[in-house]
C-alpha cells in the first residue's frame, strides 16, 4: 500500500457545561493526571509517527502552559478553537497543508474521551484508506422513543438500526478539507456530518468501544477511572 500521511486533530476548545466544573472537564484530574493529557498520551502511543494538533479555547492556554510545566508534558501544536465544535475543528484543517501528491487521513478526537485505545484507532485509520471516511459507532441498549412534531406525543423506534457515534472520525485528508469550507450548518454534531453534507456519503462504519466515553458529566471521571484500571494491556 502506498504510505498514508495522517494528521491527528484533538478538539478541546469546550466549556464542559454540562460538566460544570470551576475547569472545562478536558483540564479536571483523571487518576491524578488531567484528563487532555491521557488523550494525547494514548494518541501519540498508538500512532507514533503522526502529527497531532490540539485546538484550545483562547481563554485557556496559559492555563495549558501552566500545567505541561507542572506535569512535565510537551504540548502538541496548538491552535485557537472557536464557540462551536465545528469552528473549532475549522481553524485546526485550516492549518494542515496536505502534499496532493500523498495520501492524506485525518482524524478528529474529542479530547474529552480519554479512553481512546491502539486497536480501535487502527481499525478506523485502515477503514479510512478505502473510503471517504471512517467512524466508530457502538450499539444502543436502552429502548428508544421519537417525540413527534409536538414535542410530548411519541412512538417507538427500533433500536437494531441505530448506532451512537464515537471519535476519533477519520476522514480523506483532500475531503474533510473542501467538507470544512461549506458554511456551518446546526445539525453538525460531528465530522462525519460535515462531510456528508460535502457529498461525500461512503463513510465506513467501524467498530467502537463502549469504554471510549466522552467526559460530559462529573459522574464520568468516576467511570473512565473504573475502566481505566481494567484495561491493563490496552493502550
Ligand atoms: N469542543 C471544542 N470547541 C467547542 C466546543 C467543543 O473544541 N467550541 C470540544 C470539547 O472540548 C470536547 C469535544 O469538542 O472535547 C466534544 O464536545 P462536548 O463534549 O460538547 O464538550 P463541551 O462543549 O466542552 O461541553 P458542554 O457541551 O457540556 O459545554
Ligand atoms: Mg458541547
Amino acid at each position: 500500500m502506498n504510505p498514508v500521511k495522517a494528521y491527528h486533530i484533538i478538539v478541546a476548545a469546550g466549556k464542559g457545561s454540562r460538566f460544570g466544573a470551576d475547569l472545562p472537564k478536558q483540564f479536571c484530574l483523571l487518576d491524578n493526571k488531567p484528563v487532555l493529557m491521557h488523550t494525547i498520551e494514548r494518541m501519540r502511543k498508538s500512532l507514533p509517527e503522526s502529527e497531532i494538533v490540539l485546538v484550545l479555547n483562547a481563554d485557556h492556554l496559559s492555563l495549558w502552559e501552566e500545567l505541561c510545566r507542572r506535569y512535565d508534558f510537551m504540548s502538541p501544536r496548538v491552535v485557537t478553537g472557536g464557540s462551536t465544535r465545528w469552528e473549532s475543528v475549522k481553524n485546526a484543517v485550516d492549518t494542515i497543508v496536505l502534499d496532493p501528491m500523498l495520501k492524506s487521513v485525518i482524524t478528529v478526537h474529542d479530547g474529552a474521551r480519554p479512553l481512546i485505545n491502539r486497536p480501535m484507532i487502527e481499525r478506523i485509520m485502515t477503514a479510512a484508506c478505502n473510503a471517504s471516511g471512517a467512524i466508530p459507532t457502538v450499539a444502543v441498549s436502552d429502548s428508544l422513543r421519537m417525540l413527534d412534531d409536538d414535542g410530548v406525543n411519541s412512538h417507538p423506534v427500533d433500536r437494531q438500526r441505530l448506532r451512537a457515534v464515537q471519535t476519533p472520525q477519520a476522514f480523506d485528508g483532500m475531503k474533510l478539507k473542501q467538507a470544512y469550507t461549506l458554511p456551518y450548518e446546526p445539525g453538525f454534531t460531528d465530522d462525519a456530518s460535515v462531510m456528508a453534507a460535502a457529498g461525500y456519503t461512503d463513510i465506513t462504519l467501524v467498530e467502537g468501544d463502549p469504554h471510549n466515553i466522552k467526559i460530559t458529566l462529573p459522574d464520568d471521571l468516576a467511570i473512565a477511572s473504573l475502566y481505566l484500571r481494567n484495561e491493563p494491556t490496552k493502550e
